[in-house]
């Protein structure tokens, strides 16, 4: 499809829901709206999944594609995509099956160590697990200090805590369990913290990688959302050989969990040089402060492009023909 008539499609751009990033969600859902619209698009609306009319509006707007600018529960592990699905409505990024194993961090952890790729060693436990005195000893002579623990349905670091003490583990399993999910403990992998985009289908391919520097213990839900030149260092600086193989580990992510259009993985790049995946974003943030469109834009491709690219990939991958 050439870009013109590409230009004239109507777009459904979803975002908000109900998931604790539904503000974040809200601001990817806006930026992609308006970068749609500089790219030439005329004909888009932006629908909130919790409004009370979304699926009056979706069914009855004559959609031909929908944008999927939504993060967390409901909008990223499948449940939306399972509904486009069922209504024969093209979308954006991941199908449900990768959508659902990639925002749970235990199951994409499985999938990585088939891959081939370093994931840091852990246990998942059920929200509800309360250790005895010997069970934590157990753990922590196992993983060491500190330990995060963190809920495996991939969000915005809401509810993870770095434990520094074994008296702090039933606490922060209990935090990390709030919301009924199971839970992650896992050793804490020291090194240089960077994030890789991949983006495309059968011919996914990374973008420079970002550096993420922090003052802070960890890369939490307060420093995501400070200004990013404050925090991405583009490109990262890492030694050439390490740089490459982090870009070919996060493409392999990006395969093995049958990704679509585009996908983001985070990783510790350990002291001796090798990159330890932490989870595969399967919808990154898209607001002006967030990684993957600051990567894009030094690899090149402006925000308007990119959002151009994955309404091209969201066709390809329905089989339509563009
Ligand atoms: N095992 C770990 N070792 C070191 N740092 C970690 C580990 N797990 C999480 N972190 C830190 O916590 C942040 C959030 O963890 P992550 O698993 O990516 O969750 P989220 O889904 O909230 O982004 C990471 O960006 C990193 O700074
Ligand atoms: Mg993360």
């Amino acid at each position: 499809m050439d870009r013109e008539r590409l230009r004239s499609l109507r777009v459904a751009v979803i975002g908000g829901g109900w998931s604790d990033e539904r503000e974040i969600s809200l601001k990817s859902a806006s930026r992609c709206h308006d970068a749609l619209v500089e790219a030439g698009f005329t004909n888009v609306d932006t629908l909130d999944l919790a409004a009370r009319d979304f699926l009056t509006r979706l069914v009855s707007g004559s959609y031909d594609v929908a944008f999927v600018a939504m993060h967390g529960a409901y909008g990223e592990d499948g449940c939306v995509q399972g509904l486009l699905e069922v209504l024969h409505l093209p979308y954006t990024f991941s199908g449900v099956a990768a959508s659902a194993v990639s925002s749970e961090k235990q199951l994409a952890k499985a999938v990585f160590d088939e891959a081939g790729i370093r994931t840091p060693r852990g246990v998942d436990m059920p929200a509800d697990a309360r250790l005895s005195q010997e069970e934590v000893d157990e753990l922590v002579a196992r993983l060491g200090l500190p330990l995060f623990v963190k809920p495996a349905a991939n969000g915005s670091s809401f509810g993870i805590t770095r434990v520094t003490e074994p008296a702090g583990v039933n606490d922060a399993i209990a935090k990390a369990g709030a919301a009924g999910g199971r839970v992650l403990v896992e050793e804490c992998v020291e090194g240089t913290e960077i994030t890789v985009p991949v983006i495309g289908n059968a011919d996914a391919h990374a973008l420079p990688v970002v550096e993420i520097v922090t003052g802070a213990d960890f890369y939490d839900v307060t420093v995501k959302y400070e200004p990013s030149a404050l925090h991405h260092v583009i490109p990262a600086r890492l030694e050439p050989g390490v740089y490459a193989r982090a870009q070919e580990l996060a493409v392999r992510a990006h395969k093995a969990l049958g990704c679509r259009g585009c996908s983001r993985s985070d990783f510790i790049v350990t002291g001796s040089g090798e990159p330890v995946i932490l989870e595969t974003n399967t919808i990154p943030g898209m607001t002006a402060e967030s990684l993957l469109p600051d990567s894009a834009r030094h690899g090149g491709i402006e925000f308007p492009e990119l959002c151009t690219r994955f309404v091209e990939y969201a066709l390809e991958a329905a089989g339509e023909d563009c």
